[in-house]
């Protein structure tokens, strides 16, 4: 894989606040929608009450032990480190007038010791949680008020990092509100059709002010959006199966062709009306759109499958989306299918589609790790999915797509979104800790962690082709 990758290729890792963080009332946090969902994103919404708790509540305590962690991907030779910031640490309850001084000044302390090893921040401002107070009082995204909370926020981290973080996202994996929308835009989750997407609407505005405060104020500063990357094959040539794969994946595809375009495409026009769909637009929000996106970013763990026959219709048991199972690919040990093809597969499909650069912000196994007798960790599957998946982005680098870094997800072992389970490990470094909350969080080196190095110190020399 010798000089497939470019010189200044950001490799690294990726992790989320509510996933990692834990001190979820410290330094006067608000609740956030993730804190009400101690099951995860698809579990019931729990109102909180004085001395429960929930795995996410201390999580991997990074909090506290952020500069252990981060000593660590430095020894890994991390250029970048994806991470979010927790709205509710900067406007507890979301609508304040001035944000809180001790949130702000903990993501100061978290970017500068990053900046002490050279590791730049790659900043998401909403990853799968919002101020529970905006969903009490305001209905969440479906109030078109949250646009002006979340410009508020967006405006104030941008003003206050500008000169420590130079690459922003707006919104986690936006299409996921489709499928979680509690998560996703802090509707109920049985919200219909209509209501979702006059909040994603309003979440997509939001997202374009962003990237227009962004322009304005980092200098040199470059704002990505953030997809789940859900690519869908054809179970077959049929061209039933075909129309059905395109219908599916524009799903999705629809939030990158509004955040990298500008507009609605026409293909929406149809869906709306076929489905009984209504969505306020004004013409200011027209002209907002207009703003676009400088780069796209994803995420990528599977691809799935698509049919017209409802018969043939079964669920791979994905965290997210039901597909069909690929009946060439093999499973991880949650179901997921693995495909590292897809990958430089996708990479095209995107490049094709918006010719911006891409960033792959997400891809990882997760997977039951075991601890030998004398401690260590040898994740030789992690290694074998990491590693053909990177020789399928040295491959797409090759066909000419423009790839800006690699972040790994979760470096560190940490809470998972879907189930909230520690069990389910992406990490090169382990962490002590059980799906009940028992364990002395110390973090100890995997196989893998020694393997990524050699990947980052070579770039991306060492990545052996399998095939
Ligand atoms: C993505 C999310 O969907 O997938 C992450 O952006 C999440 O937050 C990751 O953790 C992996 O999913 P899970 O359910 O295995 O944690």
């Amino acid at each position: 894989m010798n000089g497939k990758f470019p010189q200044h290729f950001l490799w690294g890792g990726a992790v989320a606040a509510n996933q990692v963080e834990g001190a979820y009332q410290a330094d006067g946090k608000g609740l956030s929608t993730s804190d009400l969902q101690p099951q995860g994103i698809f579990g019931a919404i729990t109102p909180r009450t004085a001395g429960d708790s929930g795995i996410k509540d201390v999580a991997i305590d990074f909090y506290h032990r952020y500069p252990e962690d981060i000593a660590l991907f430095a020894e890994m030779g991390f250029k970048c480190l994806r991470t979010s910031i927790a709205w509710t640490r900067i406007f507890p309850q979301g609508d304040e007038e001035t944000p809180n001084e001790a949130g702000l000044a903990f993501y100061d302390r978290l970017f500068d010791e990053m900046a002490k090893y050279g590791i730049q921040p790659l900043i998401t401002l909403s990853h799968y949680e919002m101020p529970y107070g905006l969903v009490k009082h305001y209905g969440g995204w479906g109030d078109r008020r949250t646009i002006d909370f979340f410009e508020r926020y967006a405006r104030t981290v941008f003003e206050r990092y500008k000169h420590k973080v130079k690459h922003w996202l707006t919104f986690n994996e936006i299409n996921m509100s489709l499928h979680a929308p509690f998560t996703g835009v802090g509707l109920p989750q049985e919200s219909d059709k209509s209501a979702i997407y006059q909040a994603i609407h309003h979440q997509l505005v939001a997202s374009a002010r962003a990237v227009k405060a962004c322009h304005e104020i980092v200098p040199e500063g470059k704002i990505g959006n953030m997809l789940l990357g859900g690519i869908l094959y054809p179970l077959s040539c049929k061209p039933e199966d075909l129309l059905e794969t395109q219908r599916q994946n524009r799903d999705w595809l629809f939030f990158g062709d509004v955040q990298a375009r500008g507009y609605y495409p026409a293909y929406m026009q149809r869906f709306f009306r076929e489905n009984g769909i209504q969505v306020a637009i004004t013409e200011e929000d027209r002209q907002t759109l207009r703003e676009t996106i400088d780069f796209i970013s994803f995420s990528y763990y599977m691809s799935g499958c698509v049919t017209a026959d409802p018969a043939q219709y079964e669920s791979a048991r994905g965290n997210i989306l039901d597909m069909v199972p690929n009946p060439h690919l093999a499973s991880s040990e949650w179901g997921w299918q693995i495909d590292p093809i897809g990958l430089r597969y996708l990479l095209n499909v995107l490049y094709d589609r918006y010719q911006k650069p891409l960033f792959i912000v997400e891809n990882g196994l997760g997977a039951k790790d075991r601890v030998e007798a004398d401690g260590s960790i040898h994740d030789d599957y992690r290694i074998n999915y990491l590693n053909d998946h990177l020789v399928q982005v040295a491959e797409a680098i090759d066909d000419g797509v423009e790839v800006m870094g690699y972040t790994s997800w979760g470096p560190i072992d940490l809470v998972s979104a879907s189930k909230a389970e520690m069990s389910k490990r992406y990490g090169f470094i382990h962490v002590d800790r059980d799906d009940a909350g028992n364990g002395s969080l110390e973090r100890r080196r995997k196989k893998s962690f020694y393997w990524y190095r050699d990947v980052i110190h070579s770039n991306g020399a060492s990545l052996k082709d399998r095939r």
